[in-house]
């Protein structure tokens, strides 16, 4: 008797069918990661996307990233395993409400984190991403005033790397990061004396003041491997554990609860399960589609920013 197909060797087939590639988040649950044809931060999966060839990009993360992904491949579908795979950071910076802010304010450059909506990037000049926010404001000439939009502890920390100070920043937040208390992070390293501290710049300002290292996900990933240390402390989404240990097996990852669900997870990342890709392959729906004017407005800061080595 010939038994039913599991569901990765159906996510399989139906890649190969579709010519499908399938792009994960580090925050992806391992299953997801290990189907993966790439795994990265969001820089470098917007890369991935750029140069992608084939017919169909499955984007295993959230909405925005998979909004970018398409603005790159306007004649290609891209499908997410889960529509409401959203994030705060997009949802705290309507466009109208940029739109009013530029109009009292047009001598401003915008500088916006990719965590943005398509429709707020085609308002914007440039784009950034965690990786690259300090190398793009520095992109800009010293004396233009910019807007950094929408997180306020990134906009913090590229202010304080950059030295700017016509930089307002956008009061927007990760309600993952945003809510790690630094007293946490006091308290682990008391339990774990010999941890270094690795942390996102999504952090707020205390937590960053505590860090040995700050960086985009792949960046910490990198980062704790390439050390002598055995043991880390990781202020980011608990996913990246995965990469963490596949590079770096013999390492012990130290997680923070935040005060937001006491634990250290993106709730709209985790919307995405293997069922999910599974079908959205097979139906390729949730499918992101973008207007073509938004789309040719959006693609001009993508665009600049890619161009940024
Ligand atoms: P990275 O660009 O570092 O992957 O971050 C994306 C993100 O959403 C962090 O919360
Ligand atoms: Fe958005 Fe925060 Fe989730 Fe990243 S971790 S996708 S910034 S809500």
């Amino acid at each position: 008797m010939v038994s039913a197909p599991t569901i990765t060797e159906e996510i399989t087939d139906l890649k190969r069918s579709r010519k499908a590639v399938l792009l994960a988040h580090h925050y992806q649950d391992p299953e997801i990661q290990e189907l993966a044809d790439a795994v990265g931060d969001s820089l470098e999966l917007a890369r991935q996307a750029r140069d992608f060839q084939g017919d169909v990009i499955a984007f295993c993360g959230v909405w925005f990233m998979a909004e970018t992904a398409k603005v790159l491949n306007p004649e290609r579908t891209v499908v997410v395993p889960d529509r409401d795979a959203g994030c705060s950071l997009v949802d705290s910076c309507r466009v109208e409400d940029l739109q009013a802010w530029k109009r009292q304010n047009p001598e401003y450059t915008i500088v916006s984190y990719i965590n943005t909506s398509v429709e707020v990037k085609a308002e914007s000049d440039i784009l950034c991403t965690s990786r690259n926010a300090v190398k793009i404001v520095n992109s800009i000439p010293a004396g233009t005033p910019v807007m950094f939009l929408p997180d306020i502890n990134l906009g913090n920390y590229v202010k304080r790397q950059t030295g700017r100070d016509n930089m307002k920043i956008w009061p927007g937040a990760c309600i993952v990061h945003a809510t790690f208390p630094a007293r946490r992070v006091s308290q682990a390293r008391m339990q774990h004396p010999q941890a270094l501290v690795a942390a996102h710049p999504e952090c707020p300002g205390d937590v960053l003041a505590m860090a040995d290292f700050i960086g985009s996900t792949s960046a910490i990933v990198d980062w704790c491997a390439a050390q002598d240390a055995p043991e880390f402390i990781v202020m980011t989404e608990s996913g990246v554990r995965y990469s963490l240990e596949k590079l770096a097996p013999h390492k012990k990852f130290y997680f923070v609860a935040n005060e937001q669900c006491n634990c250290s997870e993106c709730p709209y990342m985790k919307r995405n399960t293997l069922e999910k890709v599974r079908d959205a392959l097979r139906n390729l729906e949730p499918r992101v589609e973008v207007t073509p004017e938004i789309m040719s407005r959006a693609r001009l800061p993508i665009e600049r920013m890619l161009a940024v080595q």
